[in-house]
């Protein structure tokens, strides 16, 4: 069972942060001890969706060597409350100054982060009894995005059925996913029509993008308008705990147990 989970993709704007967050919750909800952590440094998202009050201590900080990891967590549990999980969330540093700074880390720097990455699963599974990460990162093949993938247990891929995209990823597979011997599932995102339905159309898309990326394809979601309209929707899960998108996931994340 993979405890340790990176949320990728090739291109920007295929649904990372939504899968990550909601993933995230759904485990949670199952009354799992779950953290969610914003690793996309480029352009911070988690830090929206949750709106904390007052955020003292980034993911940034951690892995700079100026906090320790738990000054850095967040915690959503009332979002899950009565279901007996928890849900806290490390995130990245919004200020246009830590952007920048995070974009010209030198390579020892990535490589002492990495070490941090390493060190905080060791904390995460063995001393504090965390039952999940999930790591949200950068698209494409950014250093940030490698060390992720590196330290986690599974790369979720997720992808829309944009040419390019599949092209990019198929090749983002192959080359780098594969030096690292990391395992990866396959999510594709904003499905519209009866593709994303519950009938055939659905199993020859999967069976077809199956034999294309020769990865399991975990999961088909739906092109869900609402989704773009609202910012609380970002947490889709807990406020439409009915909607097919909602189960879908669910069922992302049944695969992945
Ligand atoms: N299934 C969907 N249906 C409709 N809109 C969606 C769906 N999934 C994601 N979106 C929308 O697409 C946009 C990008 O989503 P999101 O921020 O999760 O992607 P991302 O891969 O994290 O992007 P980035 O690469 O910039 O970090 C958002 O506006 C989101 O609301
Ligand atoms: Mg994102």
């Amino acid at each position: 069972m993979p405890k340790m989970i990176a949320v990728h993709s090739y291109k920007g704007g295929t649904g990372k942060s939504i899968l990550a967050t909601n993933l995230a919750y759904i485990y949670a909800s199952y009354g799992k001890k779950v953290l969610l952590v914003d690793m996309d440094f480029r352009a911070p998202t988690l830090v929206v969706a949750f709106e904390f009050p007052k955020v003292k201590k980034y993911f940034n900080n951690y892995l700079n060597g100026e906090c320790d990891l738990e000054d850095t967590f967040y915690d959503a549990s009332h979002l899950v409350k009565h279901t007996g999980g928890e849900l806290k969330v490390a995130l990245a540093d919004p200020s246009t100054e830590a952007i920048r700074e995070m974009l010209i880390k030198t390579r020892k720097w990535e490589m002492d982060a990495l070490r941090r990455l390493f060190a905080m699963k060791d904390r995460l599974f063995d001393e504090l009894g965390y039952d999940y990460c999930i790591i949200d990162t950068s698209p494409g093949i950014h250093y940030s995005s490698i060390n992720a993938i590196v330290v986690s247990d599974l790369a979720l891929v997720v992808i829309t059925l944009d040419d390019s995209d599949m092209d990019g990823t198929r090749r983002m597979i192959k080359e780098l996913y594969n030096i690292f011997e990391r395992k990866s599932m396959i999510v594709i995102n904003k499905v519209v029509g009866p593709e994303a339905g519950p009938g055939s159309e659905k199993k020859k898309l999967v069976e077809t993008m199956q034999r294309m990326f020769m990865e399991p394809i975990v999961g088909v979601l739906p092109c869900v308008c609402e989704l773009t309209k609202y910012r609380r929707s970002r947490i889709f899960a807990h406020h439409y705990p009915r909607h097919p998108f909602t189960k879908a996931i669910k069922e992302i994340a049944a695969k992945i147990e």
